[in-house]
């Protein structure tokens, strides 16, 4: 934590990431001077992380109450609430309302800045988990909005243990798709892929706790060499090996099981064919065996395939 007096700050939403940045905002010595949730429930029970927190659903008097303004909402709702704090509270000059979705700009807090707020975004890069160790060391969030929103939100982001970093600028505004995609792809579809080996295993007549925990070590140690040496020299397995045989087998029985997890699976191997050709990983043979297995696959059974 560095030194000086933090603002106060007032929690909107009460869900998952609220839950996680509300025991790291008090630790980091903030003043939580309210949070506020749609129901009020939550609220009241995530104050009880923040000695002096007010608590309830009127948005509007927890917004007043403090410099700060997080806008911990769903993505859909964050434009909606501040037009309503916008009506609501009279003066927003000296606050600054900053809110969390990593695919949108400032354009939903515009009714907040028109009244005088400063405006900006704070992406953490992160699933939060539960716990102090909810932003583990070197998680990044994503800065946008006016100079001094950005000021007080990468303050706030090394606050919490995260290293702020912003977009690149362009034409049309930061290319925040990309960037949501890329989130997306580097987290959520991992959940997606290994609840579809887990389910392979299950098949094969192991326990989801035995599959995760044959899985979960895998899957952290090919995370952990990307980390060290880059996808092309992390690269393992039957594509980066020209092992079509391998890879056939492994398509039929993904065929027999999971057609979804088949044509992911078909995608990736063609993308993992493209990142060992790349790198030099396979000689022509081996690439022309691998290819004509993706490409018997994706013609289907009837052409011989797996699909
Ligand atoms: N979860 C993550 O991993 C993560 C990571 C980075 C960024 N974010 C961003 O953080 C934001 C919040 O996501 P979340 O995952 O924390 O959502 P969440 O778990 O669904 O929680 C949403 C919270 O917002 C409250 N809420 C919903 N509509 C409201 C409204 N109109 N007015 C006031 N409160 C309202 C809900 O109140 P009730 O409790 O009363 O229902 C709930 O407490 C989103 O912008 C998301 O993109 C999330």
């Amino acid at each position: 934590m560095s030194r000086g007096r933090r603002p106060g700050v007032a929690v909107l939403g009460a869900g998952r990431l609220a839950r996680a940045l509300v025991p790291l905002l008090v630790r980091a010595g903030y003043r939580v001077a309210a949070v506020a949730s749609r129901s009020g429930r939550s609220a009241k029970a995530l104050a009880r992380r923040a000695k002096g927190a007010r608590a309830g659903s009127d948005l509007a008097a927890a917004a007043a109450s403090a410099e700060i303004v997080l806008l911990a909402v769903p993505d859909r709702e964050i434009a909606p609430l501040a037009r309503n704090l916008a009506r609501d509270v009279a003066d927003w000059s000296g606050r600054t309302a900053l809110h969390h979705a990593g695919a949108l700009g400032t354009a939903p807090l515009a009714p907040l800045a028109r009244r005088g707020a400063r405006v900006g975004v704070l992406h953490p890069l992160l699933a939060p988990g539960a716990g102090p160790a909810a932003f583990p060391g070197g998680a990044r969030a994503r800065i946008e909005g006016d100079a001094p929103a950005r000021r007080t939100a990468e303050r706030m982001a090394r606050d919490l243990g995260l290293v702020p970093f912003r977009l690149p600028s362009r034409p049309g505004g930061p290319d925040r798709a990309a960037y949501h995609a890329a989130a997306s792809l580097a987290s959520n579809d991992v959940v997606a892929l290994l609840a579809a080996a887990v389910d392979l295993l299950r098949d094969a007549g192991l326990s989801e706790r035995s599959a995760l925990a044959a899985l979960i070590p895998l899957a952290r140690g090919a995370v952990d060499r990307i980390g060290e040496e880059g996808p092309a020299r992390a690269l393992t397995g039957p594509v980066a090996r020209g092992d079509a045989r391998t890879l056939r087998a492994q398509l039929r029985r993904l065929a027999r099981l999971d057609r979804d997890a088949l044509r992911a699976h078909l995608a990736l191997s063609a993308r993992l064919l493209r990142l060992a050709a790349s790198a030099g990983r396979l000689d022509r043979a081996g690439r022309e065996e691998i290819r004509r297995a993706i490409e018997e696959a994706r013609r289907g059974p009837a052409r011989g395939g797996a699909v």
